[in-house]
């Protein structure tokens, strides 16, 4: 496939620990279609299994993040098509991943858009940015955890009124009400801000990064003392690492630690 063809562009940071995945279908507003998930998923798993990637980066067009899932594609499913074949079901491969994943959203993140900025684990964006979850206009509902994650991030009054009044709010509201970590300020820009935060995690070890993004995870899944235990063990777990051996010791002689990922 030629670059044009390509539905997700990727590209690394400077220092190469950073995979940028760029959704690349501009024309629709990046229209989240089965082939574009199928090369985000592809893509996500290559840069999960690639041992010089440390964090990534996931982000769109300046317009727009993505517009949602794909309107035209799905407009003329069935019940029996979309139940079978457990349509939308594959956007949670994106929770298998291990690495940390920060979204950085410029423009439209409306539906599906808003609900894979959700699936992020770090998430940025512009102030100006545009979140909603307008399936309610559509006569449908949102499919891929604009109920369920939105509710977990904003609460539920606020998730209410996005889906069912369709509201869209800025990127600004969005970090008032918690649904994005960090809010870029005006000029600054937000896939450099990404990519420095990928930095940052980057230049810690991988193992404790990887536990700290599934402790954290745990927390939406499981009731607390459960989740406690969960983080206790993973903790116990860190002290058979060289790495935390490497931490303490460095702080310990007031140095640098240099991290083995082991
Ligand atoms: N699906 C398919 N195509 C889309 C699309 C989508 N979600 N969003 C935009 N496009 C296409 C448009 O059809 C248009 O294509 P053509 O040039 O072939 O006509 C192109 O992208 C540019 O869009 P507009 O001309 O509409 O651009 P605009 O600047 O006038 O408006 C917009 C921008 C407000 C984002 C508008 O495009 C829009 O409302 N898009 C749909 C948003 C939406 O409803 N998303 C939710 C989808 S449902 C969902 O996501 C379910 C789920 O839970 C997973």
């Amino acid at each position: 496939t030629s670059a044009s063809d390509r539905l997700v562009l990727t590209s690394r940071s400077p220092n190469n620990s950073v995979a940028i995945l760029t959704l690349n279908r501009p024309k629709a507003l990046n229209a989240l279609s089965s082939p574009l998930f199928e090369q985000l998923n592809e893509e996500l798993e290559k840069a999960d299994e690639d041992e010089s990637v440390k964090a990534i980066v996931l982000t769109g067009g300046e317009k727009a993040f993505a517009a949602g899932a794909d309107i035209k594609e799905m407009k003329d499913k069935q019940y029996a098509e979309v139940y079978k074949t457990n349509f939308l079901g594959s956007w949670t491969k994106m929770s298998s991943i291990r690495k940390p994943i920060i979204g950085a959203v410029s423009g439209y993140a409306l539906g599906g858009g808003c609900e894979l900025a959700m699936l992020c684990d770090i998430l940025l964006c512009t102030p100006n940015a545009t979140f909603s979850q307008p399936e309610i206009t559509l006569g449908i509902i949102p499919g891929a955890g604009g109920t369920q994650r939105l509710t977990h991030l904003i609460g539920k009054a606020r998730a209410m009124d996005m889906v069912l009044t369709g509201r869209k709010i800025n990127g600004t509201t969005a970090g008032e009400w918690g649904l994005v970590s960090r809010v870029v300020g005006e000029g600054e820009n937000v896939v450099d801000e990404a990519v420095k935060v990928g930095e940052t995690i980057a230049g810690f070890g991988a193992v404790a990064v990887q536990a700290g993004k599934e402790a954290v995870n745990e927390a939406l899944e499981l009731p607390l003392d459960q989740g406690l235990r969960y983080e206790r063990k993973l903790f116990h777990s860190l002290f058979a690492t060289a790495d935390q051996k490497e931490g303490m010791g460095a702080f310990a002689e007031k140095r640098k630690p240099s991290w083995t990922n082991q």
